[in-house]
């Protein structure tokens, strides 16, 4: 399920995806029986929902090529295809890989995804009508206004959220769980406050319209309090689309009285996933889309934090503050690898103009302890997230982090950097062949400074005074990893960088 979330980068392109078609590999089709049509396959859920996929074969002669449906949320072409018998094989941009077997007037299919391609879903596709899996009609958006801001996330939000290492397998007992390990952890005590819902809790609608959540959560509403309780804030995510990414019920057409339920239930922050909407609207349409639901929860009656996350489509850090967003994504999926978390990372500098009180730009949620990166890169990943004065959304299991992993996500001096209420996000002030210095302005007339090796070796790094734009030599100097001052030197820093490394200082 986690692969789902490469999905993050298409949802524009589903709407021109036939147009890649005709660039697809010829393919042979030895003797094969008509491809052309339309197939769905059911994939039901243990917590008694079923999603569908669709596949759209067209043949011409000897040549076939394919358009998966997928999850209703995006029209993925099959990449890549070949043929091994009468198995048609290929792969979507998800990192999905499908096999498709004619079997009679069905398809058999396999899919394998996921982290190491450890999730398989196996299912028999029947033949539907053609046109079947298209999306709804389009409802009119409203016209541009300017929201006022909400006066909430004054400091980048801090949390935890499920899907970097949960993906749907969140439910009720593991949110609670959670809550607890917050607190006992001292996560909490470290500035942790929200405790976040994503993709794969809804299930459907009542017969008045209002969004039910499925079997994983039994009573929203006694969640919430039991969050709460703890002095904690609970999140939960929808799509402005017909379905969500992961293909459960999204807000289409129900944005006011999706607001109202959730402040009903006591939700303090939605994440807002676009997914299907893209099938629906265009680029233009982003805006007015976001302020419907935007405009629904400042009316909603309790403070709820807006989280976009439209992948950094149309410029979203120009206009995200002006329908009431706290913070908005600003790429692609992350995942657990230092190449993916490093790219996203070291890319965020020309959007340091955009942050500021209220409003975050937002390079995703921390990989950090979910064990695909060593500790020296995660430190890397942690300390770069509060250089850009990112929203910082935990991705692990709280309940069972090694005492590193902890270390690493309540280091308070780091944190610090983060939270600060200067609310000023850093950029980098010099590149070296690998060697990066990076500088965020903090309140007192302090500075910290990020100095990053992106190489596979050991480097040693430099910088002048001048060159993170001081005056002259400052009084104090701390390591920020090391919790120790330390001397000042009389034209700057120098100092070795372990590979993937950070060295984090502030000047004052
Ligand atoms: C998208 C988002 C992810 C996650 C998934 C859930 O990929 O970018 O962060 O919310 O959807 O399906």
């Amino acid at each position: 399920m986690k692969a789902i979330a490469l999905r993050c980068l298409i949802p524009f392109l589903a709407r021109f995806g036939w147009l890649v078609l005709p660039a697809l590999v010829a393919l042979p089709v030895a003797g094969a029986a008509d491809l052309n049509g339309t197939w769905r396959l059911d994939i039901v859920k243990p917590w008694g929902i079923t999603l569908h996929h669709h596949i759209v074969l067209r043949q011409e002669g000897r040549k076939v090529d394919a358009m998966m449906i997928i999850n209703g949320a995006a029209d993925e072409p099959l990449r890549e295809i070949k043929m091994e018998g009468d198995e048609i094989i290929g792969r979507i941009d998800w990192d999905w890989n499908f096999r498709l077997r004619p079997d009679g007037p069905n398809l058999r299919v396999l899919i394998v995804y996921g982290h190491d391609y450890r999730y398989r879903d196996a299912g028999v596709a029947y033949p539907v009508p053609a046109g079947s899996g298209k999306p709804p009609a389009v409802l009119p958006v409203p016209a541009l206004r300017d929201l006022p801001d909400n006066g909430l996330a004054r400091t980048p939000p801090m949390g935890w959220n499920s899907w970097n290492h949960f993906g749907e397998l969140v439910d009720d007992a593991l949110v609670r769980e959670t809550a607890d390990a917050m607190v006992s952890s001292g996560m909490a005590a470290a500035g942790y406050t929200f405790v976040n819902i994503d993709d794969c809790w809804e299930a459907g609608r009542d017969a008045n319209g209002n969004i039910v959540a499925n079997e994983k959560f039994p009573n929203m509403k006694a969640l919430a309090d039991y969050v709460h309780a703890k002095g904690l804030k609970l999140g939960i995510y929808s799509s402005p689309g017909f379905v969500t990414c992961g293909g459960y019920p999204g807000s289409y057409g129900h944005e006011e009285q999706d607001a109202r339920t959730y402040a009903a239930w006591g939700i303090d922050y939605l994440k807002y996933d676009w997914c299907s909407a893209g099938r629906l609207y265009e680029h233009k349409d982003l805006r007015p889309v976001y302020q419907k639901m935007g405009d629904a929860l400042q009316r909603c009656g309790r403070p709820i934090v807006f989280s976009l996350c439209e992948y950094g489509a149309g410029d979203v850090w120009t206009w995200g503050p002006l329908v009431g967003g706290n913070l908005w994504r600003t790429t692609g999926d992350i995942h657990d690898n230092w190449k993916e978390m490093s790219e996203i990372g070291f890319s965020q500098s020309r959007l340091a103009p955009y942050a500021g009180p209220g409003h975050w730009n937002d390079p995703d949620m921390l990989e950090v302890g979910n064990g695909g990166m060593t500790n020296t890169e995660y430190r890397t990943h942690f300390s770069l997230w509060c250089l850009l004065a990112a929203p910082l959304m935990a991705g692990n299991d709280l309940r069972t982090m090694l005492p590193e992993t902890r270390e690493i996500l309540t280091n308070r001096e780091v944190i610090a950097v983060d939270q600060d209420s200067l609310g000023r996000q850093g950029s980098r002030v010099l590149e070296n062949g690998g060697l990066e210095v990076w500088t965020k302005p903090l309140s007192d007339h302090r500075l910290a400074v990020g100095v990053f090796n992106r190489n596979q070796t050991e480097g040693t790094a430099s910088f002048t005074w001048a060159q993170v734009g001081l005056a002259a030599r400052p009084a104090g100097m701390r390591d920020l990893w090391q919790h120790a001052d330390l001397p000042v030197g009389e034209t700057g820093w120098s100092g070795s960088v372990p590979e993937h490394g950070v060295v984090m200082l502030v000047l004052k």
